[in-house]
């Protein structure tokens, strides 16, 4: 989508994975959907580094609104659980120097069952607009018919831009599709800053495999479609939950940043393991992410229980990724030689070769031809970039 925003894959905060549909806030204060619980995010956002390290969005997901609209036909938050209104939450999230993401869903009810905004799509997005908001996940649960879904989404997106705010627009229109249908990528790209083509993330090893298997499996249909304005979303980062280990983190940390995907994170930053906050922060891994080329990487090779991902950056470099899927075992060691990757081009006569994880690691120059072992542990993941170190013009050609 083309109104200025997603250049780089988005990042931030959205609540779903980790707090669903908690309204009882008498029982649980803390972990409710309710205003504290954003503005504590959007705190610890802002005073733990997670700003610095370009986390932007503070995202609100599903269960935030009023059974019921207002007077008006206004979408109205619970009254109960967002005493000051969405207006004053935006306020405070921009005081803090973030951005407020919302969400709605383009049928006649969310899947959680708040009021849809199918039939209010310009009343919505004025609405969201009025009060200040940044970001918009629409959601596509409860269509009438799906042959609506992609006028839906589309028409969502035109209610958008007419605001004149600059509101990024975050889709689920594929994921909805897939079960009628193929999907149809470049309209997609025209209309949303990213979109989910498949299930929804849960705290698991078996969730974050799912995901990378469902990806490959379609990456000659997906990849293409991504780049600056507009991106593939393979769903939230779990990192700093209950079911990966750290292995398994580095695996959804890196995959993440290989597949140019969102980070919106979905934890507890007033209270996450420093492990999982370092990964979260990991500069090096943040940057391919959010490479200026733009390009979406693909899995290049399946050997021996390893898998190898592959992303070209800019200025001619690669990050390569090798995952050891043998849940199995102990470490084992992948042999990587240059010329087997399909720039091997670039490294004639050799590149530059630094381990990103599971450490931090300069593996030096090394030449096309010569074989470097990478140590993988079961079910994690070594990141390497790999810089051409002669810099050839003509070899950057595309
Ligand atoms: C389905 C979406 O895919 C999830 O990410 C989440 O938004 C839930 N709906 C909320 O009901």
């Amino acid at each position: 989508l083309d109104n200025g925003l997603a250049l780089t894959p988005a990042m931030g905060w959205l609540h779903w994975e980790r707090f669903m549909c908690n309204t009882d806030c008498n029982a649980e204060p803390d972990n409710c959907i309710s205003e504290n619980l954003y503005m504590q995010m959007a705190d610890a956002m802002a005073k733990d580094g997670w700003k610095e390290a370009g986390y932007e969005y503070v995202c609100i997901d599903d269960c935030w609104p009023s059974a019921s609209r207002d007077a008006q036909g206004r979408l109205q938050a619970d009254p109960k659980r967002f005493p000051g209104g969405m207006k004053k939450l935006a306020d405070y999230v921009h005081s803090r120097g973030l951005k407020l993401g919302i969400y709605a869903d383009v049928g006649t009810k969310t899947c959680a069952g708040y009021p849809g905004s199918f039939g209010y799509y310009d009343l919505d997005a004025k609405t969201f607009a009025d009060w200040g908001v940044d970001l918009l996940k629409f959601d596509g649960c409860n269509m009438p018919k799906w042959t609506l879904l992609a006028e839906g989404y589309i028409n969502m997106s035109k209610a958008l831009n007419n605001t004149g705010r600059s509101i990024f627009y975050s889709c689920e229109w594929p994921l909805y599709e897939w079960q009628y249908t193929q999907p149809n990528y470049t309209a997609i790209r025209q209309y949303c800053n990213h979109w989910r083509n498949y299930a929804d993330v849960y705290d698991a090893w078996t969730s974050v495999t799912g995901i990378l298997d469902w990806t490959a499996e379609h990456q000659d249909l997906i990849v293409p479609a991504a780049g600056p304005g507009g991106w593939n979303d393979p769903d939230m980062l779990v990192l700093g939950n209950f079911g990966l280990s750290l292995d398994q983190q580095m695996t959804q940390m890196a995959l993440w940043a290989i597949m140019a995907a969102p980070l919106l994170m979905s934890n507890d930053l007033r209270n996450i393991d420093p492990k999982s906050k370092a990964l979260l922060q990991n500069r090096d891994v943040i940057a391919i992410n959010q490479d200026p080329l733009g390009k979406q990487g693909r899995r290049t090779a399946k050997v021996n229980n390893f898998e190898v991902w592959e992303r070209p950056l800019s200025g001619g470099k690669l990050a390569v990724a090798i995952i050891n899927r043998q849940e199995i075992g102990g470490p084992r060691f992948f042999p990587i030689t240059l010329a087997m990757l399909p720039s091997w081009k670039f490294c004639n006569p050799e590149c530059n070769v630094t381990q990103i994880l599971p450490s931090y690691q300069e593996m030096g120059i090394q030449k096309l031809l010569s074989t470097t072992n990478v140590q993988v542990n079961p079910t994690g993941t070594a990141l390497l970039v790999v810089t051409p170190s002669t810099l050839d013009p003509r070899l950057h050609e595309k």
